[in-house]
């Protein structure tokens, strides 16, 4: 029998890419079960989402600890104790370590909200849309110790009819996110 991977999902704020893979697993489209939220910021709308669906929480003040290192050794002996074998960030506004990338080498992944290597960061949609972009996209890549860089492994785009407000873009851009995901997780895994 195909055994089950056990996945975390991190994320900082409204979490709908994490319940875009919340449904995708609930709706029997992806064989995975998602064994912590990690969050840096506790009162973020995604630990509500966890609660909801009975996904058990690991949630931290990163002002608590004394370095990145302190902080990133509780989260990766919490994951390697659940036996976590695919890192997932959803809008975890942080960078990753060295002792995370260590403990899960090529096994953690990003989204971001622009094609990367441009407008990585903050806001990407926004910044895509005050550059006057006429191609806007999604990608999905593995993390390195840098800020959304590391090998792509898939992008999805569409074309701005040039009439879009920013809000629809946002709209459509989320909309290629919560699909894309979910579907780059599956083959991951
Ligand atoms: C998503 O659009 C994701 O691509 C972006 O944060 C948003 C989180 O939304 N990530 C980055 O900008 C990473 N640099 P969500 O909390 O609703 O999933």
């Amino acid at each position: 029998m195909k055994k089950m991977k056990k996945i975390a999902v991190f994320a900082s704020g409204n979490g709908s890419n994490f319940q875009a893979i919340i449904d995708e697993i609930e709706q029997g489209r992806l064989f995975a079960e998602i064994v912590a939220l990690v969050t840096d910021k506790p009162d973020c709308f995604a630990v509500e989402r966890a609660h909801n669906h009975n996904v058990p929480v690991f949630a931290f003040d990163p002002k608590k600890y004394t370095s990145k290192d302190e902080y990133e050794k509780e989260i990766a002996f919490y994951l390697i104790e659940k036996s976590v074998s695919l890192v997932v960030l959803a809008g975890y506004m942080r960078l990753v370590g060295d002792v995370l990338l260590k403990a899960f080498p090529n096994r953690i992944i990003n989204i971001h909200p622009a094609l990367l290597p441009a407008f990585a960061g903050k806001n990407g949609i926004l910044q895509a849309w005050q550059y006057g972009v006429k191609i806007f996209g999604v990608t999905v890549h593995y993390v390195d110790a840098g800020m959304d860089t590391g090998k792509i492994i898939a992008q999805e785009c569409f074309k701005a009819n040039g009439k879009e407000t920013l809000t629809e873009i946002e709209q459509k851009i989320h909309t290629i996110e919560h699909q894309l995901y979910p579907q780059v997780i599956r083959e991951i895994l």
